[in-house]
C-alpha cells in the first residue's frame, strides 16, 4: 500500500469520497440554512476530467473504494458517465453513491449498468409531512421509490441514513427498525453533528470571527440523541437485539433483530468516535483534499493540477497532507465550536439547485 496514503499513525487510506457538486435539490435543516449556501463559481469546480485524473491517481496508490457525494451527486448531469469511467479503473472494487434519493429511481438502472455497486440513501422520517418540514422541499414518495428500486435491482444491503434529532424524529426509531423486518435494509441511525452553514459563511469574510454557539444547522447538545439512548429504545422493544461483528473501518456499529431480513446500525460520530480505524479521504467539489471530516485544513489539488503539477508532485502534496492528519478529531465540544464547511460543502450530504 502506498506510503503517500498512509498517515503517521499507520492508517491506510483506501476509501476516497469525491464530492461531485455543491448543489442540492433539497434544503435539509441539519445540513444548511434555508437560503442555501453560497456556491463556488463553476470555473473553480473540478471538471470531469480532473475528477477522473485524481481518481486514477488515488486508485493507483491503493484506493479500492470511491464514494460519490455532494451536495446531491445525482444532479450532476454526467454522473452516469463518471461512474462508467471509474468502473474502468483496475483495482477499484467499490463505487458507491450517497444520495438524497430524489432522482434515484429514475437514474439507478443506468447507474447500475455503468458499474455502481453500493447505495446509501438519506431518509430521516417515514412521515411525508415531516419529510417536507425537515428537507424544506417535497419528494418523500420519490425517495421511497428510490429505496424500493435499489432493492428491486438487487443492491443489498441498501443503506438508509437517518439523522436522529430530539423532538423531531426520535419517536420514529422503532418504525424505522421495523422496516428491516421484511426489507434487506441497513437502517443507520446517525448522531446529529454540528455543521454550520451560517458560521461557515461568516468565516469566509472574517477569519477572526469568534464562532457563535447558535449554529446554522440548528445543532445543539440537547438535540443530539446519543447512541446509548437509541440503543436503549430499541432494546426496550426488542431485547433480543444482537450485535453483529464489527466491519473493518466501518463508521457504523451494526445490530440485527433475529428473524429480520435487514439490520440497524448506529453512526456514533459524536459519542464514540471511530478515528482509530479511519481509512477515508475526501475531495471537495472545488478540488480540495480534506483528510478529516472534522478538520479544517485543506489543500487544493485543483490548483496544483491546473498549474501542471506532475504525478509525483501531486503525490508529494497528497502525502504531506495525509502525513499531517491528526490521530483523532478534537472532541464533541471543540467540534461544536469549530469553523468548518457545512456538510454540503464537504461531501456527505444533500443540498441546493
Ligand atoms: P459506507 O461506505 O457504506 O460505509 O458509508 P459511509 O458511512 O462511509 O458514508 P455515508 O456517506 O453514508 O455517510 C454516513 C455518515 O457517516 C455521515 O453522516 C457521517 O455521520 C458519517 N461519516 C462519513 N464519513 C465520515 C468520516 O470521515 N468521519 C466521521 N467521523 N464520520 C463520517
Ligand atoms: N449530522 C449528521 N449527519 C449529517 N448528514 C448531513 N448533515 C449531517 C449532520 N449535521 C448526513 C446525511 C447523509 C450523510 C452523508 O450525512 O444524512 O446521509
Ligand atoms: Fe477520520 Fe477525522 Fe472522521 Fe476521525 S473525524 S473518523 S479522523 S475523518
Amino acid at each position: 500500500f502506498s506510503d503517500f496514503l498512509t498517515d503517521s499513525f499507520g492508517r491506510q487510506h483506501s476509501y476516497l469520497r469525491i464530492s461531485l457538486t455543491e448543489k442540492c435539490n433539497l434544503r435539509c435543516q441539519y445540513c444548511m440554512p434555508e437560503e442555501g449556501v453560497p456556491l463556488t463559481p463553476k470555473a473553480d469546480l473540478l471538471t470531469t476530467e480532473e475528477i477522473l485524473t485524481l481518481a486514477r491517481l488515488f486508485v493507483k496508490e491503493g484506493v479500492d473504494k470511491i464514494r460519490l457525494t455532494g451536495g446531491e451527486p445525482l444532479i450532476r448531469p454526467d454522473v452516469v458517465d463518471i461512474v462508467a469511467q471509474l468502473h474502468r479503473l483496475e483495482g477499484l472494487r467499490t463505487i458507491g453513491v450517497t444520495t438524497n434519493g430524489i432522482n434515484l429511481a429514475r437514474l439507478l438502472p443506468q447507474l447500475q449498468k455503468a458499474g455502481l455497486t453500493a447505495i446509501n440513501i438519506s431518509l430521516d422520517t417515514l412521515v411525508p409531512a415531516k419529510f417536507e418540514f425537515i428537507v424544506r422541499r417535497k419528494g418523500f414518495h420519490k425517495v421511497m421509490e428510490g429505496i424500493h428500486k435499489a432493492i428491486e435491482l438487487g443492491y443489498s444491503p441498501v443503506k438508509v441514513n437517518c439523522v436522529v434529532m430530539r423532538g423531531l424524529n426520535e419517536d420514529e426509531l422503532l418504525d424505522f427498525a421495523a422496516l428491516t423486518k421484511g426489507l434487506p435494509l441497513d437502517v443507520r441511525f446517525i448522531e446529529y453533528m454540528p455543521f454550520d452553514g451560517q458560521m461557515y459563511l461568516d468565516t469566509q469574510y472574517n477569519s477572526n470571527l469568534v464562532t457563535a454557539p447558535n449554529t446554522g444547522n440548528k445543532w445543539n447538545f440537547k438535540k443530539m440523541v446519543s447512541y446509548k439512548e437509541m440503543l436503549d429504545t430499541l432494546r426496550g422493544r426488542w431485547p433480543e437485539l444482537e450485535k453483529l461483528p464489527e466491519e473493518e473501518s466501518s463508521t457504523a456499529k451494526a445490530f440485527k433483530i433475529p428473524g429480520f431480513q435487514g439490520q440497524v446500525s448506529f453512526i456514533t460520530s459524536m459519542s464514540e468516535h471511530f478515528c482509530g480505524t479511519c481509512n477515508r479521504l475526501r475531495i471537495t467539489a472545488d478540488g480540495n483534499l480534506k483528510v478529516c471530516l472534522f478538520g479544517n485544513s485543506e489543500v487544493s489539488l485543483r490548483d496544483h493540477l491546473r498549474a501542471g503539477a506532475s504525478e509525483e508532485e501531486l503525490l508529494r502534496i497528497i502525502g504531506a497532507a495525509v502525513g499531517r492528519k491528526k490521530r483523532q478529531h478534537a472532541g464533541m465540544f471543540s467540534i461544536s465550536q469549530m469553523k468548518n464547511r457545512p456538510m454540503i460543502l464537504i461531501g456527505p450530504l444533500p443540498t441546493s439547485d
